[in-house]
Parts: structure tokens; C-alpha cells; sequence
């Protein structure tokens, strides 16, 4: 049976959830292997929208063993508030919903000083974020993990386990909050009393999650690997520093779920038909201010954890021809071709100049120092919400997504034109092996 990687191919929002949640209805278990509550999935459930920062979008399927594997950080008040929210919409997780007891868990701590350290302040008292992070707590938790210092999931077991780990962890974040960034000091007592309570659930779901998915793997179970971020916000290959705290790359799977990277069949891409960031960092092919301003408005790119406007740009085929070697990508799905709907122009990057030399491939050490070379094509102008085929897009639209694909050198599987999971065109589904056995 075969199991799939999705990853996202540029920086991160490229319409994950939808894709998750569409692939994920014929899978038996679904596994998160890295982010935390920085990621927002969204998938549209009968017209309403669900948005997922750490549990699995495949929770939407009753039939899907869910897993957060140990390269996830988690915030245990975010994860209550996702348990309200699928209860609310009554979707009940029950034991389908499992935790690795490795992964390590964030802390209220974590939360300030992530905002802390992002922000620097100037004479006039300005604040400008450094990186532009999701202030979820992401790095410091991280940084606690290679630190070796962190607390786990596993450490949730025990009081004692937790008070101790919670005392010698504090002294150190106080003592940051203090004298580097003048900012009250938490009170161990309120901290370890609201922690331990907030919790409970969580502790219970803690399992050995790395056997689960190898048992799953070795009965020939359907298993699905959801990535968080984009391949370009990974903590080595990305555009670093501007970057996240972990591994979104395929190379996350086997250290975030503990599971042989032997035992992965295929990786699809997921990208938009054009290109959005969140944060600082280089982006070469992003609009100025006013094209950028009518893409966000027409894709309504604002963050699904934040709400920041998300940065705009041209869909870059160097930069997910970059993503397709280093995952070895069998596939792209490529999201949100409708936002391009009413353009009269769309633009492909298809290579970069620096200096008089004509760059093939994006590469973040040369990031800031590129010119995107475009193709300049008529746009289709008319809606391609309602098409289901492939055929009833319109030929302009197939000519875009046929140049692009050459440009990118990695056959398009699967078009979507819209949030709903029926707004989902099979262009050639027999690229993934998980497409054609369904
Ligand atoms: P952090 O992951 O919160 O530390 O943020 C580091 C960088 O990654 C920032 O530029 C964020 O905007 C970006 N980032 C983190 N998570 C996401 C995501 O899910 N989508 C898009 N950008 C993200």
C-alpha cells in the first residue's frame, strides 16, 4: 500500500490543509512530523472553514489514525482550544488522535520570549520584528530540545517529573525576561498549577507514536505524512536565518516521526499558482505594494495564525524546481489557480539573472542579489471555479499550468480551483501511486 510525503514547495500557506484533508479521506493514518502552532491548515467542511495548527487534517476523516510525531513542538492551550473547536463541529477524535511521548512541548515561557527576541526596538521606541516568527513559542522551544533541556510530552506523566524540569527551566527563562528584556518574571507556583491542569487530555493521548506508525507501515496501511511550512522555511536548506525551527523538508519525516526514511514511496508538492511569504526574507519575485495588495485581496492572503498580510508575488518556477530536486518530488498539486481568474497578464519566473549570469535554480545564498527573468502570458479571464476537468479550464489556464510545469520540470497531478474539496481537478493523478490504488 503505498504512504505519500506533502510538502509544500515554496514558504509555507500553500494550501496544505485543503490538499491534507482531500488526500487524506482515503488514507488509514495521517501523521504531523514537525511545527507546531505556527502552521494553519485550513480545510472548508461543508462551507465552513477549520483551521488545524497541530492535530492532523486528516482528523476529518472518522476512518484516520492521527499522529503528532516527535519532531512536533506542542502547545497544550492551543490543542484544548482544537479539541473545543472539532467538538464544536462534531468531529469527536476519541482514540484516533495520537502523541509521540518524545515530542517536546512549548511553554508559556516560550511564547514571550519569542516575541521578545523577534522584536527590536529603535531610539524612538519603534518595534520591527527581526525575522517576522508566528510568536507561537516555535524557536525557544526548539532551542530548549537542542539544548537538551526540553520538556516532553512524555514528562507530562508525572508531577514530580514536570515540577522539577519546570523549576530548573523557569530559573533560566526569568532570568532572560529580567535582565535582557526587563520583563516581569512568571510565578513558578500559578505556572506549573495552570500547566499541569491545561494538560490532562494531552497526557493521555502520550504514546510511543514512532511503534504505531511503523506497525502501521509494515501491516500496508495508507499512511499519510502531512508537512508543516514550506520546503524554503526549513531550518537548514532554507533562506536562514529568515526560516522556521525545524525540518519541513521530506528529510523531516524520518527524524520527526522515527520511522526509516526507507520506508517513504513518493513526496508531492504542494505550491500556489503564484507565490506568498509571511515574515522577513529574500523573495524575488514579490509585486510592489499595489499588484500585491489586489492578489491579497483577490486570494485573501492574510496568516491563518496571525492574520498578518501575507507578502505577494509570481509564481517562481526556480524556487519549486528547487523544492522538486531536494525532495525528490514525484508531483506537484498546484492551489488557488481561480485567484489568478481575472488577471488580464500572469507572469512565470522562469530563471534569475545576477550579474551576467542566468541562474536555473533558486538558491537562499544569492537570494537577496537576484532578477526574476519572466514570461509574460494572457491571462484567461473567466472564472475557473465551477470547472472539474481538466478539459473545462480554460485554454489560456491549460497553457499557464502547461508552461509552468515545463518551466518546473515535474508533472501537475492534481489542480485546485477553491477551498472546497469537490473544487479539486485530477490532471494526471496516475504520478501518485496514492491516487491510483484509492
Ligand atoms: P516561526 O516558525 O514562528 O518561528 O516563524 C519563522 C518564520 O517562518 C516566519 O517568517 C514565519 O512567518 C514563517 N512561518 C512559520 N510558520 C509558517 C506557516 O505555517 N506559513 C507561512 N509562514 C510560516
Amino acid at each position: 500500500m503505498p504512504n505519500l510525503v506533502v510538502v509544500g514547495a515554496q514558504w509555507g500557506d500553500e494550501g496544505k490543509g485543503k490538499i491534507t484533508d482531500f488526500l487524506a479521506q482515503s488514507a488509514d493514518m495521517v501523521v504531523r512530523y514537525q511545527g507546531g502552532p505556527n502552521a494553519g491548515h485550513t480545510v472548508c467542511l461543508e462551507g465552513r472553514e477549520l483551521t488545524f495548527h497541530q492535530v492532523p487534517s486528516g482528523i476529518t476523516n472518522p476512518a484516520a489514525q492521527c499522529i503528532i510525531g516527535c519532531g512536533c513542538v506542542i502547545d497544550p492551550y492551543v490543542f484544548n482550544h482544537e479539541l473545543a473547536e472539532l467538538r464544536r463541529h462534531k468531529i469527536r477524535p476519541g482514540n484516533r488522535l495520537a502523541i509521540d511521548r518524545r515530542a517536546h512541548m512549548i511553554l508559556p515561557y516560550h511564547r514571550l520570549l519569542d516575541k521578545l527576541q523577534d522584536s527590536v526596538g529603535d531610539a524612538s521606541g519603534q518595534h520591527t520584528p527581526l525575522l517576522g516568527t508566528t510568536g507561537q513559542g516555535i524557536g525557544p522551544a526548539y532551542r530548549d530540545k537542542y539544548s537538551r533541556t526540553g520538556i516532553r510530552a512524555a514528562d507530562l506523566l508525572s508531577e514530580e517529573t514536570l515540577a522539577g524540569k519546570l523549576k530548573r527551566n523557569l530559573a533560566a527563562a526569568n532570568f532572560l525576561l529580567m535582565e535582557l528584556y526587563k520583563a516581569e518574571p512568571l510565578s513558578f507556583k500559578k505556572l506549573f498549577a495552570d500547566y499541569w491542569q491545561a494538560t490532562r487530555t494531552l497526557a493521555r493521548l502520550t504514546t510511543d507514536a514512532s511503534s504505531m506508525i511503523e506497525a502501521a507501515l509494515r501491516r500496508g496501511a495508507r499512511v499519510l505524512f502531512e508537512g508543516a511550512q514550506g520546503m524554503h522555511l526549513d531550518i537548514d536548506l532554507g533562506t536562514y536565518p529568515y526560516v522556521t525551527s525545524s525540518s519541513t523538508w521530506v528529510g523531516g519525516v524520518a527524524s520527526g516521526t522515527g520511522v526509516s526514511p526507507l520506508w517513504l514511496e513518493q513526496a508531492v508538492g504542494i505550491a500556489k499558482a503564484y507565490t506568498t511569504r509571511v515574515g522577513r526574507g529574500p523573495f524575488p519575485t514579490e509585486l510592489d505594494p499595489a499588484d500585491a495588495d489586489n492578489i491579497r485581496k483577490l486570494g485573501h492572503e492574510y496568516g491563518a495564525t496571525t492574520g498578518r498580510p501575507r507578502r505577494c508575488g509570481w509564481f517562481d518556477a526556480p524556487l519549486v524546481r528547487a523544492a522538486v530536486r531536494h525532495n525528490r518530488l514525484s508531483a506537484l498539486i498546484i492551489t488557488k489557480l481561480d485567484v489568478l481568474d481575472s488577471l488580464p497578464t500572469v507572469r512565470l519566473c522562469h530563471s534569475y539573472r545576477l550579474g551576467n549570469k542566468t541562474i536555473d535554480e533558486f538558491d537562499p545564498e544569492t537570494a537577496a542579489d537576484l532578477t526574476p527573468q519572466y514570461l509574460d502570458m494572457e491571462g484567461w479571464q473567466t472564472s475557473t471555479t465551477l470547472c472539474r476537468t481538466w478539459r473545462e479550464l480554460p485554454v489560456r489556464a491549460r497553457r499557464y499550468l502547461t508552461r509552468l510545469e515545463e518551466l518546473v520540470g515535474c508533472p501537475i497531478a492534481i489542480v485546485s480551483t477553491g477551498k472546497d474539496r469537490n473544487q479539486t481537478i485530477m490532471v494526471q493523478p496516475t504520478k501518485l501511486a496514492w491516487l491510483k490504488s484509492r
